[in-house]
């Protein structure tokens, strides 16, 4: 047998031009921002003087969502005997391999007596690996996704969301859009007479990413160490119940269509100006993924209230994922004897208002082709209310403990 590199999976060239076309509209509307003089400081900078929000920040899956890749950032095994994803074609299969220059995925393709391969680097993670993570390699100044993710539910490595098994795809463009939502900043830059991506980026979500970029507020209390109230920097919580949500829903409110460029948006502004979002309709319930905005605005809860918000139960500075805490957040406007259902069912039961009116449930947009079942990612659905079926099904769990 004899390894060559192969020419089967370079890209058509259809999709190369449409990535330099979408690019270079990207980058020609940058440049016609005006010049700013606040600058992104990183979160570091914030920890002098906020000590304890960063140091609980830094463990978020917001801040994780992006890292560059190694043995930490990457939670998929490299150990020989869990490195191989095969797939339903005997003739295809990945191997994730750490050499000297870094983590490596190569694909396999059998072809009679011969072995074509194709390799790439692991350079960028995206994802924390609270469900999953998918990864990226650099090419030409561009970003394209490795075929193979790593699946946290199974604990192993998997075709990516959205790809075929059996098939070797490398070519999948990673847009704007996508690092918009999972890093702090990217800029698209003219080289020669390409377009390409600064390799001066900032990777994770930063602090300033929700609170405007921060270089001005830095510098006025590093001078002014006596002044109480904060300066030149913003606080969300200050924002209008509907700015509130536009900060959020920049991520979490589904696919939308551009309007201005990504990464122009700045937090307190009408993100209906940036993007186009899909309008929220009774009967036609959005899916569970990224759509938390969405789901939410279709709750009584949030319809009766003033000023429900994400905030109402999130601090984003840390992480929660204690279901019972959260459901001390209902409590702020209910009480237990409103709910017939937990009032009978008696104190074991009465932590339990997330899983009765908050389910867990399947996403149609993230699934994974693994040769055998297909896998569904699941997402606590945000429009509160009231599933009979649900409702059933928790109080025969619980009763049988
Ligand atoms: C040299 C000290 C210092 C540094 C560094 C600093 N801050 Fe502050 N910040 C303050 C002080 C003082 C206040 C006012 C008291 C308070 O709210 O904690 C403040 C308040 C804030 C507020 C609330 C503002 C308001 O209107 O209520 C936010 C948000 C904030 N800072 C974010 C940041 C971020 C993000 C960074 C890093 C980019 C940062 N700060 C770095 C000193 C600092
Ligand atoms: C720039 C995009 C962006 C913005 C803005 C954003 N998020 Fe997120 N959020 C994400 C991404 C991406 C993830 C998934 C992170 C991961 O696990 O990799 C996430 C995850 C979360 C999670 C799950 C965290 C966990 O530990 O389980 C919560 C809760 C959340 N976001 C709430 C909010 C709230 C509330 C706001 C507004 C104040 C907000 N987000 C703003 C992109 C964003
Ligand atoms: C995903 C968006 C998001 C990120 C990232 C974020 N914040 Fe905030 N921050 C908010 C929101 C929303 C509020 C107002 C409501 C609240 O307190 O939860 C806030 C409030 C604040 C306040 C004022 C109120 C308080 O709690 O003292 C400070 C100071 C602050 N943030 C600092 C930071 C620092 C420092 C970081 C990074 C280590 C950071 N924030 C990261 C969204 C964010
Ligand atoms: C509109 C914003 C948005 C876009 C665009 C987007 N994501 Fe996400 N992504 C999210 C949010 C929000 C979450 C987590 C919460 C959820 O799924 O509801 C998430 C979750 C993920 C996760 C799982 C993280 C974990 O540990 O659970 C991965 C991996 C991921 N995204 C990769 C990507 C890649 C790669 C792209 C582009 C090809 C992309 N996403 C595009 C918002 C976005
Ligand atoms: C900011 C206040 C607020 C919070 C927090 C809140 N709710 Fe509500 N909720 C309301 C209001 C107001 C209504 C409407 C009451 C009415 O119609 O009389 C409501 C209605 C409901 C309903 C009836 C829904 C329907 O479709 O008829 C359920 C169930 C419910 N809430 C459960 C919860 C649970 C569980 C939580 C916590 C996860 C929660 N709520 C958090 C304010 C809130
Ligand atoms: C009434 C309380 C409440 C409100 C309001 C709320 N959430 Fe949540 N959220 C929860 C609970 C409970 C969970 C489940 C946490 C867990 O399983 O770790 C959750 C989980 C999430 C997750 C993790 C994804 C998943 O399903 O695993 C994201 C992202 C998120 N919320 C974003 C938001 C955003 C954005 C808003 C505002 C539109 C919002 N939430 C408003 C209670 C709330
Ligand atoms: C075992 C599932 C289950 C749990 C746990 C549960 N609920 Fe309910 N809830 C229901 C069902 C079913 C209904 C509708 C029938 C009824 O009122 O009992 C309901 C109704 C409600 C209503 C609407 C009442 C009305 O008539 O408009 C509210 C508000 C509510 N629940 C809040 C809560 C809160 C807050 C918790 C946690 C303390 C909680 N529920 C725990 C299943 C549950």
């Amino acid at each position: 047998m004899t390894f060559k590199p192969s020419n089967l999976f370079r890209y058509p060239s259809s999709v190369v031009v449409s990535i330099f076309g979408f690019l270079f509209v990207f980058s020609l509307a940058q440049a016609e921002e005006p010049e700013q003089r606040v600058f992104f400081a990183g979160t570091q900078s914030c920890r002098a003087c906020h000590q304890e929000i960063v140091e609980t920040y830094v463990q978020t899956a917001h801040f994780e969502t992006s890292q560059l890749a190694d043995e930490h950032s990457i939670q998929g095994s490299f150990a020989s005997g869990s490195n191989t994803l095969k797939t339903g074609n005997p003739n295809v299969y990945f191997r994730m391999e750490k050499r000297q220059d870094g983590f490596h995925q190569t694909a396999y393709r059998n072809e009679q007596s011969t072995i074509r391969s194709r390799r790439e680097r692991f350079d960028l993670v995206m994802g924390s690996g609270r469900k999953g993570q998918s990864y990226l390699y650099w090419k030409d100044g561009l970003l394209f996704q490795l075929p193979v993710s790593y699946l946290v539910a199974s604990g192993k490595w998997t075709n990516s969301p959205g790809m075929i098994d059996g098939q070797i795809v490398f070519d999948r463009f990673i847009s704007p859009r996508c690092l918009e939502c999972h890093t702090t900043l990217f800029r698209a830059e003219i080289k020669g007479s390409k377009a390409r991506y600064s390799s001066r980026f900032l990777i994770g979500l930063s602090c300033e990413k929700c609170h405007g970029a921060g270089s001005a507020h830095v510098d006025f209390h590093k001078k002014d160490l006596q002044e109480t109230e904060g300066r030149s920097i913003l606080n969300p919580d200050h924002f209008p119940r509907e700015r509130k949500l536009d900060q959020c829903a920049l991520c979490h409110s589904g696919a939308a269509k551009p309007i201005k460029p990504p990464f122009s948006y700045r937090p307190g502004e009408p993100l209906s100006e940036y993007l186009e979002i899909e309008p929220v309709r009774e009967g036609s319930r959005p899916d569970v993924h990224a759509n938390q905005v969405g789901l939410l605005r279709l709750s009584r809860c949030f319809t009766a209230s003033d000023d429900m918000s994400c905030s109402t139960c999130h601090n984003v500075h840390t992480e929660q994922r204690n279901l019972s805490e959260l459901a001390q957040k209902c409590m702020q406007c209910h009480r237990t004897q409103e709910c017939g259902t937990a009032t009978k069912a008696g104190v074991s039961v009465q932590g339990e208002c997330i899983e009765c009116h908050m389910p867990n449930e399947k996403s149609n947009l993230i699934t994974i082709d693994s040769g055998e079942e297909a896998f569904f990612e699941s997402y606590r659905n945000h429009t509160i209310a009231v599933y009979p079926d649900v409702a059933d099904q928790v109080l025969q769990r619980l009763m049988q403990k």
